[in-house]
């Protein structure tokens, strides 16, 4: 029997699309589970969508739809999107099906009846952002992991009793020392479990969208007890059926969790301790990548700064976003994204490198050698350069293998393309165009050992980038006449194997160089998204729209400027005292994001702050000094008077003004949201 390799991702959250930040996950994990069907392993490869909880459900109320609604369409884009790149998943799975509820309902009562729930009162914070139980201390504290205000629960609930596991955990983080990858997350789980496990409030009461808590359906299971249950609600664990319990058998433990770095609690600390809870076997291994960051900010939906893989599909092919994702980022850490960097990679390493050596080897195999691959000759034609390409490619394959054993996919990248480079100096050195030219019988043999040679390096690089870039290798696979090349046995890959005499098929270019103008292109379909998503947001409401908006104005209008408007029968109708909604209208306050708060020289009172509104960044200067420490500031959102007409406090030009609540004789404070809003958004 074959040996099984069941490798997971996140499950998404459906409150916003998909962006490159899950595509990289999905696309690390469809990567891995690719080569390893080329080695053989029984590959098991789930991904899926994450729909319950208050997040989700609040989602769901401000686009005004209801949540089956929301989730669904939510969830079918997600899907669509892996479709479309052609990712090779097993399995989508959906928390709100029939099968997941079922399973994560049998999972509660494993482990109720092992006697690890219990009932309580759960008085405390909750970040619904995070959905995570936070220790800040008081109504609307910042949450320890996102700084967004906490909100405060007071619930009877029901516990887990996750101090019991503390022991053992440290026992599983010690002896299996690659169980949380890598070291530096291996080594902040470690000190968080030391520094105590509290038990964890695992059923709400106070709201609907969730699984029900089996004998207690007042109450839903709390969403990541019912996200982390996906891993083996999906390969059948709690169904009735035979099928079921064997797939669950076969494939559980999973051999490879990979998730960001920002849920490694949950999937080290909670996921193995719920499962030890109920006698199953843990995974056996978590590996947690870094972040994304566009414009030097994790890309999140919520930051609003995110690029969708549908651009970069279109304008360079999923190949090219599968390629400069795992190549240009190590693993594990963080790396930034810019179409500048994308374009440039995509030039160096696959239209000028692989495209290239590609189609200048397989050309002249056609061109000298009607099309089939020639014999490398005798003796007399080799000369130490050739010998030195089959050794470099022999180290290649094996390097390159070890270092995506170890996920270090950058620098497995590295290896291969370290022998396109060698390669692409070997043909410019041999010169084999002036070969071609010649008659001789020396030079033909010459000839053709020095594109026998290109071609089965050609050949090996190929093999190894094909769990990266699928379908430029499968393309060039097949120009050179060996057939489909997922079927290929990676794990016997070896110098030599290319077959003599071979017919080529038709020969093509796979990577066409990119110029200046896809850059724009990319650039131009992310700004229309972008105001796109700001507009919906806002008409989303219906409310009468001030002319001149949808694109904020960088400066705003000085008032005298428009001329009084002519009171229309509506604004008559209004009493004194009041205004009309229409005058109300004129006020355009958004929500902006501080990115940089400093004190005023000279200025006791004073704070400058360039806030972020989605579009822009503003300068406003503000009289909160004596209420607000400028470090305490940064990256919180507040609400901001976008159209006021700038004015000028100690020199400095003020854009805007920042909404706060001024208590007479008391210290301004500043407005803010319980729920995360989106940077940008329109208040009305
Ligand atoms: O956390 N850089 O879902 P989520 C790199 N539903 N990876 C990123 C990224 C970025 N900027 N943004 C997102 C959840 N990701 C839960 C998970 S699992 C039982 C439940 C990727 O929609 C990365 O894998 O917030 C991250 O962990 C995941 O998407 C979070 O997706
Ligand atoms: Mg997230």
């Amino acid at each position: 029997m074959s040996r099984k390799f069941y490798i997971t991702t996140p499950i998404y959250y459906v409150n916003a699309r998909p962006h490159i930040g899950h595509a990289y996950t999905t696309i690390a994990c469809d990567t891995i589970a690719r080569r390893q069907r080329m080695l053989g392993a029984d590959t098991f490869f789930l991904t899926g969508t994450d729909e319950h909880g208050q997040k989700i459900e609040r989602a769901a109320q401000a686009a005004g739809k209801n949540p089956e609604e929301l989730t669904t369409e939510v969830s079918s884009a997600f899907r669509a999107l892996w479709d479309r790149m052609g990712l090779t998943y097993d399995d989508f799975i959906r928390t709100t099906s029939e099968r997941h509820k079922r399973g994560v309902q049998a999972l509660w009562r494993r482990i109720r009846d092992n006697g690890y729930i219990y009932k309580g009162t759960y008085t405390g914070q909750y970040c619904v952002f995070d959905e995570l139980y936070v220790d800040a201390v008081g109504p609307g504290a910042p949450c320890p992991e996102c700084g967004r205000p906490t909100e405060t629960v007071h619930e009877e609930n029901y516990f887990f009793k996750l101090s019991a596991f503390a022991d053992k955990l440290l026992r599983l983080y010690t002896e299996q020392a690659d169980f949380i990858r890598p070291e530096t997350r291996r080594n902040e789980v470690m000190s968080f479990v030391r520094s105590g496990l509290r038990d964890l409030s695992i059923s709400r009461s106070t709201f609907k969208w969730g699984v029900p808590v089996p004998d207690d359906p007042k109450h839903v299971i709390y969403v990541w007890l019912d996200a982390l249950s996906n891993y083996i609600t999906a390969i059948g664990y709690g169904s009735p059926e035979k099928a079921d319990q064997q797939k669950f058998e076969k494939y559980w433990p999973a051999d490879l969790h990979m998730i960001g770095k920002e849920i490694v609690r949950f999937h080290c600390v909670y996921w193995p301790a719920f499962l030890m809870a109920a006698g199953l076997p843990l995974p056996k291994g978590i590996v947690a990548h870094g972040w994304l960051l566009f414009e030097e900010n994790k890309m999140s939906k919520s930051r609003g700064n995110i690029v969708r893989a549908e651009t970069i599909v279109d304008v360079l092919g999923v190949d090219a976003l599968r390629y400069f994702l795992l190549r240009e980022i190590v693993f594990g850490q963080d790396g930034s994204f810019s179409f500048d960097a994308l374009v440039q990679r995509y030039n160096a390493d696959l239209a000028n490198g692989l495209g290239n050596l590609a189609s200048r080897t397989l050309t002249m195999i056609t061109r000298y050698f009607r099309g089939e691959v020639p014999y490398p000759s005798s003796q007399a034609a080799r000369t130490p350069a050739d010998g030195a390409i089959a050794e470099l490619a022999t180290r290649a394959i094996a390097e390159c293998s070890a270092l995506f054993e170890q996920y270090q996919f950058s620098r497995a990248l590295e290896t291969a393309w370290g022998l396109v480079a060698a390669v692409d100096k070997y043909i410019v050195e041999n010169e084999p165009w002036a070969l071609g030219e010649k008659q001789d019988q020396h030079s033909l043999a010459r000839l053709a050992t020095i594109l026998y040679t290109s071609a089965e390096a050609l050949r090996i690089v190929t093999a190894l980038a094909h769990p990266v870039i699928p379908d430029a290798t499968a393309k060039i696979w097949a120009q050179m006449g060996l057939g489909e090349i997922k079927k290929f046995p990676l794990a016997e890959l070896k110098w030599g194997q290319l077959p003599l005499g071979i017919k080529l098929g038709s020969v093509q270019a796979v990577f066409p160089r990119a110029d200046k103008s896809a850059i724009e292109r990319m650039q131009s379909m992310e700004e229309q998204q972008r105001s796109a998503a700001v507009a919906g947001a806002t008409e989303a409401q219906a409310a009468p729209k001030p002319a001149g908006t949808g694109q904020f104005a960088t400066q705003a209008a000085p008032t005298t400027a428009a001329p009084p408007a002519a009171p229309s029968k509506a604004a008559a109708a209004v009493p004194d005292g009041k205004i009309s909604i229409d005058d109300f209208a004129k006020v355009e306050l958004r929500v902006g994001q501080v990115k940089l708060a400093e004190r005023v020289k000279g200025a006791d009172k004073l704070l400058r702050l360039e806030v972020d509104l989605g579009t822009e960044v503003r300068q406003v200067v503000a009289g909160i000094a004596e209420a607000y420490a400028p470090e305490l500031l940064v990256g919180r959102k507040v609400v901001i008077v976008v159209n006021l007409a700038p004015r000028k406090l100690r020199g400095l030009e003020s854009n805007g003004m920042i909404v706060a609540a001024s208590p007479d004789g008391g210290k301004p404070v500043l407005c803010g949201f319980l729920e995360d809003v989106p940077v940008g958004t329109r208040l009305k």
